[in-house]
């Protein structure tokens, strides 16, 4: 278990999202009003960086690329959304947020071009 400082809880408001470089690894902080969140970067359908297109409301974090979204408080996928968020544990301690960080967590997404890759096999 390795807890690392991410930020000062003050520096990510209410509702919003912040990117952060912990240890050469980059992970968004969400503050979702009850607590916090600490997630890969990019949103699970198609990359798409979250610190632009992630908002944040009534504890939903929605992707405003096409609408996959995430309760925080329980991490339920809403409406049309097709994977989970992947998240680090995360403690608030003497005004910081810490996540507890083993190792990247990462998205495994498809590719269309599955057909092109077989053919150089
Ligand atoms: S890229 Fe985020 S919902 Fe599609």
């Amino acid at each position: 278990m390795t807890w690392k400082r991410i930020c000062d809880a003050a520096e990510v408001p209410e509702n919003s999202v912040r990117q952060f470089d912990v240890d050469g690894l980059s992970i968004l902080l969400v503050n979702y009003g009850e607590g916090f969140r600490a997630v890969p970067p990019i949103c699970p359908h198609m990359e798409e960086p979250l610190v632009e297109s992630g908002v944040v409301a009534r504890c939903i974090l929605t992707c405003t690329k096409h609408l996959w979204a995430w309760d925080l408080k329980t991490l339920e996928l809403q409406g049309e959304t097709e994977k989970p968020l992947k998240t680090y544990e995360v403690k608030v301690e003497n005004g910081a947020v810490l996540a507890n960080i083993e190792g990247e967590l990462t998205y495994e997404f498809d590719t269309e071009d599955d057909m092109d890759d077989d053919f150089f096999k």
